[in-house]
């Protein structure tokens, strides 16, 4: 980050902007940059007007038009920081803009820099080209440590050991120093010591915050899907992708996979699985919110959204439901001039270009709504059908979830379970277990074979009422998608009930 900055100084760009949420941080950093440059170093506020940092001096600009006719003052070879100066550009006064673009033209040539630090990027068109953008990435391992070490000296805790300090530092990712002191802290005053539990949880509440990322404890595993196998060996077959072993082999991070199917197949299921198949924390994004209403703002949280992805990485990110993105987008152009479009490209080209260990599981239902560019390879590693379990998977399904709720599997006839709920999902056998449950603690008595059939014999699976869907899905799958099943020879499990075959 300092080397980038640096580099722009020293090619004379007049105008930066940095976008951070962390002032102090980023001035620390264009301290050391100004000493290094041998750069004078001024910084304005509201409140404070325009400081000199080396003597303490100050200079009264209420105003923003204030600090920019003060500019023309400053020395040669300078940077001078604007605090929360992005919300004058907001409604982009014309005297004002006019009035910045004189300064920075004028600048260019004598070494003067003008440095807007900002949590939101808010430029006027008439400036867009006069200010390079750099979004200031959040504080790596290294400055987290220097927090770490910080926290535990003043506390008077020993320095963590190296494999603690490791899931302290893991748990941090993605929190501004700020944060991730105050968890630390929190975390001696709550029980005495640095926990990397409490650390974590603070970073689940501070990344939440957000509204569009959820950190997700990866409770679901492998063990908990029933059936699958092929999509289960793909993902275990990538196990240790992440690591600089695979890299030596020559591998190139892995993107990640698309999964649609039938509603209730296990298609959330799988997504959080994959984190414990990787070990790696789990982010569920809000497609909703990301790409729908949330107009003028979406192109910050975007961003932001991505710094913090990309801190935490390696990481699962999880994109549930990735359609409602599309349609949401469809319609931008009318309903909000093209923003959740734009979003949605630009969040399609990063995942096309990241580098950062992210690996991406997004599912889908409605397979109308995914265009061709979400298909296109190079966005996803595969793409994955889920179809109604089979006959062998259902009963697994049925043990599963038998065991789940602390029955014995071996005191049911899962064979016959199997057969009774031919065409039905992993979502349907599991509820229909749970409602033999509640007949069963109504009764006071356990849940057997022919009351756990009596609840089967009610329900009517939603295969039955959407075949025409599920064909048309099947159709779709067809040439296109990876089953997540190997083809049975036998079609028991496979036909939909109530479909003509
Ligand atoms: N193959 C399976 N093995 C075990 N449990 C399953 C399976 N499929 C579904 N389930 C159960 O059904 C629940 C719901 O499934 P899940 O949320 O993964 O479905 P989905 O495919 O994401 O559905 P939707 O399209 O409605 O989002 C799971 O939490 C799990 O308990
Ligand atoms: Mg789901």
């Amino acid at each position: 980050m300092t080397s980038k900055i640096t580099n722009y100084i020293r090619a004379g760009y007049p105008g930066i902007y940095l976008l951070s949420s962390e002032e102090t941080r980023v001035e620390a950093e264009l301290k050391a940059i100004a000493q290094s440059l041998e750069y004078r170093l001024y910084a304005w506020s509201v409140t404070e007007g325009l400081i000199d940092t080396a003597d303490g001096t100050a200079r009264e600009a209420q105003g923003p038009m204030e600090v920019v006719a003060l500019l023309e003052e400053t020395p040669e070879n300078s940077l001078c920081v604007l605090r929360d100066f992005h919300p004058f550009l907001e409604d982009a006064n014309p005297v004002l803009t006019r009035a910045l673009k004189d300064r920075l033209r004028m600048g260019k040539t004598k070494g003067k820099v003008v440095i807007i630090v900002g949590c939101r990027l808010n430029l006027p068109p008439e400036l867009e080209r006069e200010f390079v953008v750099v979004p200031f990435s959040l504080p790596g391992k290294a400055e987290l440590e220097r927090v770490l070490n910080q926290i535990a000296t003043s506390a008077n805790q020993t320095p963590p050991g190296t494999e603690l300090r490791e899931t302290l530092l893991d748990a941090s990712s993605g929190l501004t120093t700020v944060e991730a002191e105050n968890a630390f802290a929190l975390s001696i005053v709550e029980c005495g010591q640095l926990s990397a539990t409490i650390v974590g949880r603070e970073k689940a509440n501070e990344v939440k915050k957000s509204g569009l990322l959820e950190l997700i404890p990866a409770t679901e595993s492998l063990g908990d899907i029933g059936g699958l196998e092929l999509l289960k060996y793909w993902l275990v077959q990538r196990k240790y992708a992440f690591g600089s072993e695979a890299r030596q082999y020559g591998l190139p991070n892995p993107k990640g996979l698309l999964i649609v199917g039938i509603p209730g197949t296990g298609k959330s299921l799988t997504a959080k699985a994959t984190a414990s198949v990787f070990n790696h924390p789990l982010l569920k994004l809000d497609t909703g919110r990301l790409f729908g209403g949330l107009v003028g703002q979406s192109e910050n949280n975007l961003r932001s959204m991505i710094a913090t992805i990309e801190a935490i990485a390696p990481c699962v990110l999880w994109v549930d439901e990735i359609e409602k993105g599309f349609s949401g987008s469809k319609s931008s152009g009318s309903s909000d001039g093209g923003t959740s479009s734009r979003v949605f490209g630009t969040f399609l080209s990063w995942m096309q270009d990241r580098t950062a260990p992210v690996f991406v599981v997004a599912t889908a239902n409605d397979v109308s709504q995914l265009p061709p560019e979400l298909l296109r390879k190079g966005r996803f590693d595969e793409l994955f059908f889920i179809d109604l379990p089979n006959h062998e998977e259902r009963e697994t399904i049925w043990r599963i979830h038998i065991a789940k709720h602390g029955r014995q599997p071996a005191e049911f006839d899962t064979q016959q379970l199997a057969k009774a709920t031919e065409g039905w999902t992993g979502s349907e056998i599991e509820q229909a277990f749970i409602d033999a449950l509640y007949d069963g603690f109504s009764r006071k008595e356990e849940p057997n074979d022919l009351s756990t059939m009596m609840q089967v014999s009610q329900v009517v699976p939603l295969s039955k009422l959407m075949s025409e869907q599920i064909s048309g899905l099947r159709a779709w799958a067809k040439g296109r998608a990876r089953a997540a099943t190997k083809p049975k020879t036998e079609s028991r499990g496979r036909k939909i009930l109530g479909a003509a075959n």
